[in-house]
């Protein structure tokens, strides 16, 4: 018999259509993103089971703020995190307490406003070149042509020119090793491997590419530490941070490099991609994004100062990351007894919420599936986008990169916009694929020259 719920506290419903050994699983492999969904029916916290392990669901805004903000101290990341801790390491993303707090800090110059207005250059150059390579009158699967503008950004970013020749080839390989970090963390297998050891531990596929890619690193840190200066990168903030008695270890500045890998390129990338996807589907919003264009560039490229005349151009990314935020699904796992919505939690327990669910619940946002930019002027908006809109979390773990990614994805967005019009093309629907990041499977379009 299942023990009573402690005296105050609520016990949370089980979500129907658990089966032996799999539990849910199955449901997310089918179509996850209804699912979680789905899910909000069952009230603001619910259960589910990934195998053997429970899983408890927060569906309501107030409470995920609660997890992220006030009860913040009593989780740490979970399950998909501790996946992602293999080919990581231990940089910002996974790392948890004092660490956290520590590592958080020293990296948090490296993203200060006036940092970014240097990187923005480099966004605004990449883009501008990207987008001109794509000839008028042609069609084009975007996603390919995204991923490798992001790469791009990133890595000139990260380190300045000149770059180590071994570099770009080190981060592409390490990158296509999928690691699949949300696939183990919603596999029932996986989930059974850590109640019976018998069962092998996850490895990585081949860590091969991970340390070479760690080898290049370390040679360009050394070349760093050499001269001592800022070149006006990222990498160059790293080293410089905490002065030379609390600065990070080789190892500590690896690992925080890596993770930026990780979390600056697939999250822009289907950010951007599902933002053309649907200015490619709306001449309406087309329109008022040229016009816009036109009025605040009169012809020129884009450039960091522009940025807060571009209002029109932000509602429609902010629109685009309500509808496909990129991190669809997270985790936290509680580190000490904590009652949340009633539910009492026992340390260890797994948590899972979706900025997905979130962004499309009925009772936050009117006729939730519809793309409607307008639904971001005025102050009302922003005030509700406190407590139901997260693309970038909240709290302690807020995207330290969020003001880099406005950055770039404003002043790419303006570069593949401003001198043309997009239209879909093909007939195949775009899928989403729900993985670590949710993003579109391919993004066939066509271009044509705007009379100028
Ligand atoms: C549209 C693009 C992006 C989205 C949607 C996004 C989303 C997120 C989300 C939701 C989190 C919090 C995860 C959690 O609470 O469990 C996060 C954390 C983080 N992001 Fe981003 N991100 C984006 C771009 C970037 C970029 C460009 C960088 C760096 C160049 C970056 C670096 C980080 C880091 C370091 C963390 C960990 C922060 C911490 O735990 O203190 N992100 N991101």
């Amino acid at each position: 018999m299942r023990p009573d719920p402690l005296p105050g506290s609520v016990r949370a419903p089980v979500v129907p259509g658990r089966r032996p050994l799999t539990g849910h699983a199955g449901r997310f492999r089918g179509d996850a993103l209804r699912f979680v969904c789905e899910l909000r029916r069952y009230g603001p916290v619910s259960k589910i089971s990934i195998g053997p392990r429970p899983v408890h669901v927060v569906s309501s805004p107030d409470l995920v703020r609660e997890l992220l903000t006030s009860q913040a101290r009593s989780f740490d990341k979970g399950a998909m995190f501790d996946a992602l801790r293999v080919p990581l390491g231990d940089g910002l993303i996974t790392a948890s307490g004092d660490r956290h707090l520590c590592h958080r800090r020293l990296l948090q110059p490296a993203f200060h406003h006036a940092r970014i207005a240097r990187y923005a250059d480099v966004m605004a150059e990449r883009s501008l070149a990207r987008a001109a390579s794509w000839d008028p009158g042609t069609t084009l699967d975007l996603v390919p042509e995204i991923d490798r503008l992001t790469l791009d950004i990133l890595l000139r970013t990260l380190f300045a020119a000149p770059q180590d020749p071994d570099l770009h080839t080190a981060v592409k390989d390490w990158l296509s090793v999928k690691y699949h970090a949300m696939r183990l963390a919603l596999s029932p297998l996986h989930a059974w491997a850590e109640r019976l050891p018998l069962l092998p531990a996850w490895r990585p596929p081949d860590d091969g590419p991970l340390r070479r890619l760690v080898a290049v690193q370390h040679r360009i840190v050394d070349a760093y530490r050499a001269t001592g200066h800022d070149r006006g990168d990222l990498l160059s903030m790293l080293l410089l941070a905490g002065g030379p008695d609390g600065a990070l270890t080789d190892a500590e500045v690896t690992d925080e490099l890596i993770t930026l890998f990780l979390a600056g390129t697939g999250t822009v990338s289907a950010s951007l991609a599902w933002t053309l996807y649907e200015v490619s589907r709306r001449p309406d919003v087309q329109r008022r994004l040229h016009d816009e264009l036109d009025t605040v560039l009169a012809g020129r490229p884009c450039a960091f100062d522009d940025l807060p005349a571009l209002v029109y151009t932000r509602q429609v990314l902010t629109e685009a990351l309500r509808l496909h935020p990129p991190s669809w699904l997270l985790m936290r796992r509680a580190v000490r007894p904590v009652t949340l919505g009633g539910v009492r939690l026992p340390p260890g327990a797994e948590v899972f919420f979706s900025p997905y669910a979130l962004h499309r619940d009925p009772r936050s946002y009117e006729e939730p599936d519809r793309f409607a930019p307008d639904r971001w002027s005025g102050r009302a908006a922003a005030k509700a986008a406190r407590h139901t809109y997260l693309p970038f979390g909240a709290g302690a773990r807020l995207c330290l990169g969020e003001d880099f990614a406005w950055t770039e994805l404003t002043l790419a967005l303006a570069s593949f916009t401003a001198r043309r019009s997009l239209a879909p093309a093909g007939s195949a629907p775009v899928r989403p694929l729900a993985g670590t990041v949710l993003r579109p499977d391919r993004l066939l379009l066509s271009a044509h020259a705007r009379p100028s």
